[in-house]
């Protein structure tokens, strides 16, 4: 997979070989990482052992062999993502950590919720409960979504706060159009106004280089089942400094009192973020623990982090970066516009497009799968857009059939 290149230092990467590493459908030209990554060989054959496991014993698995694992896998995770296992909870997926944070807060009624006009839907409407709950409103600022700078953004939410400002919460990178918001930036404003921040970060590990200490938000969430390319139920909630006492639990069950679960070896942890005998510490537990569930996922994501590391996520990134100018460039050949900036720190590995005036989005799905196509038609209130996700196992002939796909579908 690797060579020497011919000045002897620089790995050069054979990404054909790297992608015969993936599982992927042969039959599918595969666009949609965006939603939800396939998985590499070695990270389905660690879960798959996990699971192997757990069938043959649950009990010795769930009660001796997991734990450590699990303490293992939040120590890696938690590196990798540039924090501490003491701060890192990890959920099903980036919907059941916002889900965590807006059920277990309790804000200051009257105020308003802010948000950026360009979040995911279901966390919208999850934002719109808790406002309805707790009295308060909700405020969507426009965001300049072709800025040329990421200060343009940063002024777009500045403009937008205000005292009756509780929170500020914000996708770190946009699910319609890829665009990378300026996070730590955003934080701080918030924090110089005393609002709280809740980054949705469900596409940043690995899209972006992300250290979430240094994005330094009240709580980051994000999953490990896109990029990352973990199994899916892999996501996460980190607790900023400050917020460990915030929150309570979406599900009260043995984690809610610390030292009373009857089963397995109770070791008692030297205060609420010692480690405990589940993986865990008491203040992580209180929050993470469901009952009985399958959490392999969880265990599997030091696997999904070789994967990458073997790559170098240097290299990655790089490779990303060469497939998105090659979608942009042919892509934007076919006559559709660029809904992704190209400033470099703005893109990464999603490019959208708009689609022409009068388009049909439910017709061309059907037309875009009948073709083996697994690409997002994105409705906006104003215009359908197509997203194009290109990881390092994409191939330039996938973009060429892609571009050859949409003249015949769109007649362009
Ligand atoms: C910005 C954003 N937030 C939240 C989600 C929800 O992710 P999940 O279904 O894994 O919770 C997505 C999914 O694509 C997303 O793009």
């Amino acid at each position: 997979m690797f060579s020497r290149d011919p000045e002897g230092s620089v790995e050069q990467i054979d990404w054909g070989v790297a992608r015969e590493r993936m599982i992927l459908d042969p039959t599918v030209t595969m666009l949609n990482t965006g939603s939800f990554g396939p998985l590499p060989q070695p990270v389905f054959d660690r879960v798959t052992e996990l699971r192997l496991k757990l069938a043959a014993g649950p009990t010795d698995f769930f009660v001796r062999q997991a734990p450590p694992l699990l303490w293992e896998s939040r120590e890696r995770t938690a590196t990798f993502l540039g924090t501490v296992a003491q701060r890192l909870v990890f959920t099903t997926n980036v919907s059941a950590a916002i889900n965590l944070v807006a059920s277990g807060l309790r804000l200051n009624a009257p105020g308003e919720i802010l948000m950026s006009d360009h979040e995911y839907g279901a966390m919208i409407w999850c934002w719109e409960r808790v406002a309805q709950r707790q009295g308060l409103t909700i405020r969507t600022f426009p965001l300049p979504t072709m800025a040329s700078d990421p200060a343009e953004i940063v002024e777009a939410a500045k403009r937008a706060m205000t005292p009756r400002t509780r929170l500020l919460f914000f996708s770190h990178v946009l699910s319609p159009t890829g665009l990378v918001l300026p996070a730590k930036e955003l934080c701080a404003e918030a924090r110089k106004r005393g609002i709280l921040s809740v980054v949705d970060g469900a596409h940043a590990p690995v899209y972006v280089p992300l250290n979430v200490s240094d994005v330094n938000a009240d709580f980051y969430t994000a999953n490990l089942h896109k990029w990352l390319l973990a199994p899916s139920g892999a996501g996460f909630l980190v607790i900023g400094p400050g917020n460990e006492d915030r929150l309570q639990p979406l599900h009260v069950s043995w984690g809610y009192h610390a030292d009373k679960y009857p089963i397995g070896e109770v070791t008692k942890s030297s205060g609420p973020d010692g480690r405990d005998g589940y993986g865990s510490t008491p203040r992580i537990r209180f929050l993470e623990f469901e009952g009985t569930r399958d959490f392999c996922p969880w265990l599997a994501v030091p696997a999904a982090i070789d994967f990458q590391t073997s790559l170098g996520f240097d290299n990655v990134r790089g490779r990303i970066a060469e497939l998105a100018a090659y979608t942009r460039r042919v892509i934007g050949d076919t006559g559709l516009s660029l809904a992704t900036p190209s400033t470099l720190g703005m893109c990464g590995a999603m490019t959208a497009f708009n689609l022409p005036p009068g388009a049909s989005a439910p017709k061309l799905r059907k037309d875009l799968w009948a073709r083996r196509v697994e690409i997002p038609v994105i409705e906006r209130p104003d215009r359908l857009l197509l997203r194009v996700s290109h990881h390092f196992y994409t191939t330039e002939a996938e973009i060429d059939r892609l571009a050859e796909v949409v003249r015949e579908v769109l007649r362009v």
